[in-house]
């Protein structure tokens, strides 16, 4: 039985992106595994989020997460900052991470062009915390989107990091979880980059019907091949990429034969993937609809889930201070 982690920012409402890259390989297998999920609400702060909106976005990823099928039965789902050791790991271990380091990180380059006038030190330290979040657990395996590699590899980094500088095998090399052999990067709808929840580019798990033939409708393609085999521009490429990702292999390559022989109509492609998106989501906003208003039942799986997190945090933490030296008078 491995252990798993993951979180999810409550920067909004939770995508196609979050669905397939973190969630969806792993709602069968939480009944073989100890797993964690959590709403990462420390991260979120690195964007200054309005203090009036920051608890309505931890419920929405609470009841998303329920929705698309987590068992609080099985799994701790918990809030990030109902848990204080992770606090106190990532204070020690921002101790052995260097700032040269922190400041390759490609989201740590990318935020200082997206948010210039606000690069914290919150922002610097982002992956050491993640690294917390997932040593706390001391995690076998992290289901996580394309997007978090390298923050991954910083995590194994930091773990190696401690245990040689303390001479012990404490902390395990957490790998992410490669579902079909790779990371999921599921694309956007503006025929550029990967899907966002600040993009605008995005399906979320709570759209209508409606909103999702709508949003597919409009993706941007081009006017369609005219020779065959031609290259196809970024905008067709996400399609494709959706198709295999939603729909499946077997309806991805009908789609690319009519592409290569030129005889593909968009619109076609486009009803097909917005349908399976639909078969896809329906059923889990019927359930976020169901439990989003049973404030009670939400209450009680999050005090179980930071009861559950807590008990294995605080075992995590105070073998960490025993290793560093910390002794009681
Ligand atoms: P966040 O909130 O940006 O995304 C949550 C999860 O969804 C995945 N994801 C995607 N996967 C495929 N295609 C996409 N377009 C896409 N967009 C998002 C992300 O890879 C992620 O797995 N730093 C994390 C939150 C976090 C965390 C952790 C995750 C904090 N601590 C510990 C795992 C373990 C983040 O920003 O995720």
């Amino acid at each position: 039985m491995d252990t798993v982690v993951s979180g999810i920012r409550s920067t909004g409402n939770l995508h196609l992106g979050n669905y397939f890259g973190a969630l969806r390989n792993f709602i069968d297998m939480q009944y073989k595994n100890r797993c964690f999920f959590f709403i990462a609400d420390y991260h979120s702060l690195t964007t200054h989020p309005d203090p009036s909106k920051l608890h309505g976005n931890v419920k929405n990823v609470l009841t998303e997460y329920l929705g698309a099928g987590l068992d609080p039965e099985q799994s701790a789902i918990y809030v990030q900052s109902d848990v204080p050791e992770v606090t106190e790991l990532y204070l020690l271990l921002n101790m052995h991470a260097y700032i040269g380091e922190l400041q390759r990180t490609a989201s740590f380059k990318d935020k200082i062009r997206k948010q210039a006038d606000n690069v914290n030190a919150g922002l610097l330290t982002y992956p050491v915390l993640m690294a917390a979040d997932i040593l706390l657990h001391k995690a076998d395996c992290v289901p996580v989107g394309k997007d978090q590699e390298q923050h991954l590899e910083m995590t194994r980094k930091y773990a190696r990091r401690f245990n040689t500088i303390y001479g012990v095998e404490y902390f395990p090399e957490s790998q992410p979880y490669k579902f079909s052999g790779e990371l999921v990067k599921v694309p956007g709808l503006d025929g550029n980059g990967k899907m966002g929840k600040s993009e605008g580019n995005g399906i979320y798990l709570v759209d209508s019907d409606k909103d999702i033939r709508k949003k597919v409708m409009k993706a941007l393609t081009d006017s369609g091949p005219t020779e065959p085999n031609m290259p196809m521009c970024e905008g067709v490429a996400n399609l494709f990429t959706m198709l295999k990702i939603v729909s499946g292999q077997e309806v991805h390559d009908y789609f690319l034969e009519k592409y290569n022989d030129c005889s593909i109509r968009y619109g076609d492609l486009k009803k097909q993937l917005a349908e399976d998106m639909i078969k896809v989501i329906a059923p889990i906003r019927e359930r976020i609809l169901q439990i989003q208003s049973d404030d009670e039942y939400l209450r009680n799986v999050i005090r179980r889930g930071a009861e559950k997190a807590r008990e294995s945090a605080s075992k995590t933490v105070k073998e960490v201070r025993e290793i560093m030296g910390f002794k009681p008078f």
